[in-house]
């Protein structure tokens, strides 16, 4: 997979991408990631990207040409323009099951006041990942392709995402690890019983209590029937 992701500040990314899974990744070559500052396709003399709002009002608008040019030098066929605004459909992990699989993904951060209305035109898919704004979708787009980059086939081990959280929509169970006994609080006599059957019956009640308690919403979106 080839991920490009369009932004004014590409060193915003430098650490992030040079650490941990995502270093692993681009090693052994399952990702292809690029920064590209879009300030470089803009055909102002003094490479400017934004400007004042028709219709008055504060802040600056990144303007349409040098966004166009910048995704039109790197669109293919096989692209998916991925457009962050604080007003597009919420991320979500099927999404990132979905994108994992795309060949090339083209990301545009935004930045300042807002973008031109018309830039909207670029984009396959408009996202958020929650409802808050930031002050770029710089953040929005590390959390987009951490989320994705780890469900490349080969990029951790598959039988990690079996059981994690959102998966057949239910938070993950709880996890504990040694020692037995940690300031009073003990570990539950089903884990150490050796009783996979038990165990496996005791995570899942676990799963499905922890989701009503926390995430009703969760519950209506099973397509399953399975009862919660
Ligand atoms: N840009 C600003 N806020 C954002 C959000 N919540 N999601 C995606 N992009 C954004």
């Amino acid at each position: 997979m080839k991920i490009d992701i369009l932004t004014l500040f590409p060193e915003m990314f430098e650490n992030i991408f040079s650490s941990s899974i995502i270093k692993r990744a681009q090693e052994e070559q399952k990702v292809v990631i690029n920064t590209i500052n879009f300030r470089d396709y803009s055909k102002d003399p003094h490479h400017k990207v934004d400007d004042t709002p028709y219709g008055g009002g504060d802040g600056m608008v990144l303007t349409c040409q040098p966004i166009f040019d910048c995704v039109e030098a790197l669109k293919t066929e096989k692209s998916k323009v991925i457009l962050l605004t604080p007003d597009g459909t919420k991320y979500e992990q099927k999404l990132a099951y979905n994108l994992s699989e795309e060949e090339h993904l083209i990301i545009i951060c935004g930045h300042y006041e807002g973008f031109d209305e018309r830039i909207r035109t670029l984009a396959d898919l408009e996202l958020s990942i929650g409802d808050y704004v930031l002050t770029g979708g710089e953040y929005a787009s590390l959390v987009i392709v951490d989320s994705i980059v780890r469900l490349i086939p080969g990029v951790i081990k598959e039988s990690s995402h079996q059981n994690e959280s959102f998966n057949e929509n239910l938070l993950d169970y709880p996890n504990y690890t040694k020692p037995r006994e940690f300031r009073g609080m003990e570990v539950p006599e089903v884990l150490v019983s050796g009783d996979h059957k038990k165990i496996a019956e005791y995570r899942k009640n676990e799963s499905i209590k922890k989701t009503q308690l926390r995430r009703p919403d969760m519950t209506l979106k099973r397509s399953d029937g399975y009862e919660l």
